[in-house]
């Protein structure tokens, strides 16, 4: 399973990409605000840090504006996946910014037709919101599952990218379902390391160390 990044901070991509855990990264209108920079500029440094994809999403809400919105972020470098939302008008700038040979992320999927429709308009990665799902009661990774199910049944190549993962459990259950992507907060990535048996063992193992008087280095 791929790991990419949720986020546009810069030093928190470069950490976890120095350990090779960076597949892609994914970014939207709140995170570049939250990063206080400019979106082609921030995405332009992005993508030069990594190989893989690294989502920018478009703001226009009309198919003429979205078509201009995603040649633009396109231009920024080989790696964009261009986002653009769920709507109908999403859908025919995904058909046609797929076949002009730019990858695009479906976002805002919350729904197994959804991704049905955004397969069918040739998206290179559908983005359903496990977190957002679980927010209302609805059961997110149900969701994953059915996409999994409805992707395998037609061979559709587009990778399900699950996103708005709130937790350590999200991810291991993506990986589970057999999602190809998770995009995780820096946090969450970060969290997948920790046990509290990891802590209490080492402390233990720390402490009869010192015991020995000896040294390694
Ligand atoms: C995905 O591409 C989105 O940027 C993201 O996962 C949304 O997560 P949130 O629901 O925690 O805002």
């Amino acid at each position: 399973m791929k790991f990419f990044v949720d986020t546009a901070d810069v030093d928190a991509i470069a950490e976890l990409n120095d350990l090779g855990f960076v597949d892609g990264v994914t970014t939207n209108p709140s995170l570049i605000m939250k990063s206080g920079r400019d979106i082609l500029e921030v995405t332009k440094e992005i993508c030069g840090m990594i190989d893989g994809p690294v989502s920018a999403e478009v703001v226009a809400l009309n198919y003429d504006d979205m078509i201009k919105e995603g040649r633009k972020l396109a231009k920024i470098a080989e790696n964009i996946a261009v986002k653009v939302p769920l709507t109908w008008d999403g859908l025919k700038t995904c058909k046609t910014l797929s076949e002009e040979g730019t990858m695009v992320n479906v976002t805002l999927c919350f729904s197994a037709n959804q991704a049905l429709l955004a397969a069918k308009a040739g998206a290179s990665f559908i983005s359903p919101f496990i977190g957002r799902l679980d927010d209302i009661n609805i059961d997110g990774l149900q969701l994953i599952e059915d996409i999994r199910v409805i992707y395998d049944n037609y061979a559709y190549e587009t990778e399900i990218l699950a996103a708005s993962i709130r937790t350590v459990n999200h991810v291991s259950d993506c990986a589970k379902i057999g999602a190809d992507v998770v995009t995780a907060p820096p946090n969450v990535l970060q969290n997948l390391a920790k046990h509290p048996l990891t802590d209490q063992g080492l402390e233990a193992f720390m402490k009869d160390w010192a015991k020995t008087g000896q040294k390694i280095l």
